[in-house]
């Protein structure tokens, strides 16, 4: 069987699509990327894509007059490459409910918490203004509502006493980049499917090494 193209779209660093990348390259990851996609033209993760051959395009938004006719290219870019999976990989774009339709059930995300918590902006500013000791990330579908599509798969990160929010974002990032080629690779083999606003995945946690919790 093939592999599932995907597109990544990027808004900014490029860490969760460079793990991505790097998944991919193994020969039995049944992912390909067909295109990473920025809607900001200085976005450090073009040049780190275009670093790794991949194809890379731009569709800045403030080229647009509004979201119907940027996510018109965007989609018209990613039917170009054949994609199969939409990739949200920090795209900090809200999209129109047209644009999510389009792709429902075929668009995953990932979000740095543990979701339902922490949905939206600012999620490490709010972890330690409320002192939750658990934090981390969720890979989930996009629906209609923003952060609030079915779950795929999370890791638990530890927040620790001297933690600020620059520190626990940077041991978060670490966890996304293990957790969104995991979620991936079960999306890909066909094990995350959703069903009423659930995934219900056959595996086992500690087999897939995705939780992390502080050793008491
Ligand atoms: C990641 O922490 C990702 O979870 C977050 O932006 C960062 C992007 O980093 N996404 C969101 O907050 C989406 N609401 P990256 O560009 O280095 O992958």
């Amino acid at each position: 069987m093939g592999k599932l193209k995907i597109g990544i779209l990027i808004s900014g660093g490029g860490s969760n699509m460079l793990a991505i990348v790097k998944a991919c390259q193994a020969p039995d990851f049944p992912v390909e990327v067909a295109v990473v996609i920025s809607n900001r033209p200085d976005a450090k993760g073009v040049d780190i894509a275009k670093t790794h051959g991949i194809n890379t395009i731009i569709v800045d938004h403030k080229l647009f007059t509004d979201r119907p006719t940027f996510e018109a290219v965007l989609n018209q870019e990613l039917q170009n490459h054949q994609v199969e999976l939409v990739c949200n990989a920090g795209f900090m774009r809200i999209l129109t409910e047209d644009f999510v339709n389009q792709w429902l059930g075929k668009q995953i995300n990932i979000h740095p918490a543990l979701l339902p918590a922490y949905k939206g902006l600012h999620c490490h500013e709010r972890a330690l203004a409320d002192g939750v000791k658990i934090t981390g990330c969720t890979v989930h579908y996009v629906c209609l509502e923003v952060d609030a599509g079915a779950i795929i798969a999370q890791a638990a990160v530890p927040v620790l006493h001297a933690d600020n929010a620059a520190s626990l974002a940077a041991r978060v990032l670490k966890a996304e980049h293990k957790l969104y080629p995991h979620a991936l690779r079960m999306v890909a083999d066909g094990r995350a499917v959703e069903a009423n606003n659930i995934v219900r995945v056959k595996t086992n946690v500690h087999a897939a090494d995705n939780l992390y919790v502080p050793k008491i």
